[in-house]
């Protein structure tokens, strides 16, 4: 432990202590491991770990700093702060009339092309004023926050005009410093054409590439450029160009690829050096060949199969077999997925992916770091990176899948300062 670093935070008699330490990123096999150590124990200097290790040598090792917090996890879980790479936070209203309307025979396909889906969220944040619009996405943060997730990817998207895409960025960007959560922002101008371009969709393009990327690029407001690459949305050409110039412009790129059906987006994303392609439900064999060879990161979103009442899910296991990374995420939004819940992916992971607890660990830790370009800072418990982490109401790792649409996050620590309230529930600022 470095001599002149104080611990404030001291974490003792951890029953199962999932550091995650070890390859970055996690594939195959290597999933599986989870750098696990019994009784252990976690040193904290102010935002940053100073010592991972058996509870009695951390605790003999470590100069307590005046006030300095002991924690005694009485035989608890710990892990890193869980990481969520693919979210829609910022929206002005939820769209649970559309739920209903599935759930009675209409699909999302049928909604989106009748006007409602994405084109009603862009109707209502257009008129929503920035103050309604923090204190909503706040509120969403807190309840990922509750449910034990430190780092979010947040994307814009449903502003769909160069002014209002802007205005959901700075919203992220202010959260960013305001909310204990972190957000790593994602300009989604390609989530939809917008209702006055339906005519006209190429000018739509034309606006993402000429106005839009350029201005996020030079406001610098994002890190990536998401596409929604779907067919009947943006198809693969459109996304060709789209993307190729937001990858111009310096961004990294992400995609919405074969969600509803294959149309060759994981193909794509793989050929532009894509850092992700999510959802993958339809990925065809050659797709998932592609992505494994270029280190495309596969984010897996079963909470939208879920509730969109569908029957197949991504085919995560032949993906893990083939060597691509795989990441796990919510997809938090107000259409396909309405959730805050990540521990609820891992148990969707499980029974609809056939994903173990640690495999779904793994994702949702470490390889959705390496999927946010945050590797080596988050994602592990290892001395020198930043004190996000989670004590869980359970005595074996494996009770996360299986204890399910609970929370079992009792205390979340964001940057080696406890932000709940110990009961699951949480007070968070
Ligand atoms: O990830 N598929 C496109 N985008 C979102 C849904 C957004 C919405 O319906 O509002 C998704 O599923
Ligand atoms: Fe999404």
């Amino acid at each position: 432990m470095p001599p002149e670093k104080k611990a404030t935070l001291l974490v003792k008699n951890i029953g199962q202590l999932v550091t995650m330490a070890g390859p970055v990123p996690r594939i195959g096999p290597h999933m599986k491991d989870l750098g696990l150590i019994e009784n252990g124990g976690v040193a904290v200097s102010v935002d940053e770990i100073i010592g991972v290790g058996p509870s009695d040598e951390v605790e003999g090792k470590a100069d307590l700093a005046e006030g300095c917090t002991v924690i005694n996890a009485g035989g608890a879980v710990v892990t890193p702060g869980l990481i969520d790479p693919h979210t829609h936070p910022v929206f002005a209203r939820t769209r649970e009339q559309e739920f209903e309307m599935r759930i009675e025979g209409k699909t999302y396909m049928e909604i989106a092309q009748a006007g409602g889906g994405i084109r009603s969220s862009v109707r209502h944040l257009r008129e929503a004023s920035r103050e309604q619009l923090m204190e909503g996405t706040a509120r969403r943060l807190d309840r990922l926050l509750r449910h034990g997730v430190t780092t979010i990817e947040a994307k814009s998207g449903y502003g769909l005009s160069t002014e209002s895409e802007i205005k959901m960025l700075e919203i992220i960007r202010d959260l960013n410093e305001a909310h204990p959560m972190d957000l790593v922002p994602t300009f989604l101008g390609a989530h939809e054409v917008p209702d006055e371009y339906r005519d006209r969709p190429e000018e739509y393009e034309e606006l993402i590439i000429r106005e839009m990327i350029p201005a996020v690029v030079e406001k610098g407001l994002a890190e990536y450029s998401d596409i929604f690459c779907e067919k009947g949305v943006f198809e693969i050409e459109s996304s060709r160009r789209i993307q190729s110039a937001a990858k111009q412009a310096g961004l990294g790129l992400r995609f919405h690829a074969d969600e509803l059906a294959w149309i060759g987006g994981a193909e794509l994303a793989a050929e532009l050096g894509a850092v992700t392609a999510d959802h993958l439900v339809y990925i065809s064999e050659a797709g998932t060949k592609a992505m494994a060879n270029a280190g495309t990161v596969a984010v897996m979103l079963p909470g939208t199969t879920f509730s969109l009442a569908g029957s197949q899910y991504a085919p995560a296991r032949r993906m893990i077999d083939e060597g691509v990374v795989v990441a796990l995420s919510t997809d938090c939004n107000p259409g396909s997925s309405c959730t805050e819940s990540l521990p609820f992916m891992v148990s969707l992971a499980a029974l609809g992916m056939k994903m173990t607890a640690a495999e779904a660990l793994s994702a949702v830790t470490v390889n959705a770091a390496v999927s946010i370009g945050r590797a080596g800072r988050i994602g592990q418990l290892q001395p020198g990176m930043q004190a996000d982490l989670v004590i869980w109401d359970m005595k074996d790792y494996r009770e996360l899948p299986y204890h399910y649409a609970v929370n079992l996050a009792v205390k979340v620590i964001k940057r080696g300062k406890p932000v709940t309230d110990g009961k699951g529930a949480g007070n968070v600022p």
